[in-house]
């Protein structure tokens, strides 16, 4: 009640506002970015922007929680950050084992259920384990879907839901005249789950970097300059209004 009254003084937005005021998204699909040059701005090493950025997503996973979102899809490492220095990417492989031991009960108070898509093959035992046990403990929320896109590129989740397409018709389980959208959908990594109907991608920068490029078709795009470890509850509500406010068409009038 203290908390409510001092947002409310503050002209800040609450979930309930943010609820009443329009049609929440049912999935959310964040690009968060600018870790680096956060650290860069405060004089710290890149491991210090990735391990702020690392505590944000439990804040915008509850808020996410309390608008009433079903999915929030979160870009943790591409299937090009492999390139990145050694160092850095053991430092980010490292980073479950320290947020899902910190973070669980918060998720379980919250009835979030933790999922993950990209592929585990080239995935360390010490980053998977984490992820796999948090996903087992979860698995019965019924909450908000917190999806973790972990060594994930689009590109190659395409690719390969083609190779089965190819696959299925060669042995005669698909005719090629029978292939129409739902036969991609049902075999990419988000089979099971809605479309994101908003994308956000923090730190300005205005690019998908082969994220979700079939799911993102109608998706509505919001950019903001913030870097991710300054990206909060307030700014994703504000996301969340201007979606409120813009017209879907899909094509249509
Ligand atoms: C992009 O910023 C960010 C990443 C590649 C890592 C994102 C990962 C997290 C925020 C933590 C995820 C948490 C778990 C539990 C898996 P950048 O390094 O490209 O920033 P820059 O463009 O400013 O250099």
């Amino acid at each position: 009640m203290k908390q409510l009254l001092r947002r409310l003084r503050q002209n800040k937005l609450t979930a309930e506002q943010v609820r009443q005021s329009g049609k929440v998204p049912s999935h959310i699909a964040i690009i968060m970015d600018g870790n680096g040059r956060w650290a860069k701005k405060y004089g710290l090493p890149r491991a210090a922007g990735h391990h702020t950025g690392m505590k944000n997503v439990r804040k915008i996973a509850v808020a996410a929680s309390e608008i009433g979102v079903k999915v929030l899809t979160l870009y943790a490492f591409s299937t090009e950050n492999w390139k990145r220095p050694k160092e850095e990417v053991e430092f980010l492989m490292k980073l479950p084992q320290e947020f899902f031991p910190l973070e669980i009960q918060e998720l379980l108070d919250h009835h979030i259920q933790v999922r993950m898509i990209g592929s585990k093959e080239r995935l360390p035992a010490y980053a998977l384990e984490p992820i796999e046990e948090a996903i087992e403990r979860t698995a019965g929320n019924q909450g908000l879907i917190l999806n973790f896109a972990i060594n994930y590129g689009s590109r190659m989740e395409i690719m390969e839901a083609t190779k089965q397409i190819a696959r299925d018709v060669a042995d005669n389980r698909l005719r090629l005249e029978d292939i129409d959208e739902c036969t991609m959908s049902e075999r990419i990594l988000t089979a099971d789950l809605p479309d994101p109907d908003l994308l956000i991608r923090t730190s300005g920068e205005l690019r998908l970097s082969n994220f979700m490029l079939w799911q993102l078709a109608y998706s509505e795009f919001w950019f903001t300059q913030a870097f991710w470890p300054d990206f909060d509850e307030q700014l994703f509500f504000s996301a969340v209004r201007e979606y409120q406010n813009r017209k879907r068409r899909y094509g249509g009038l």
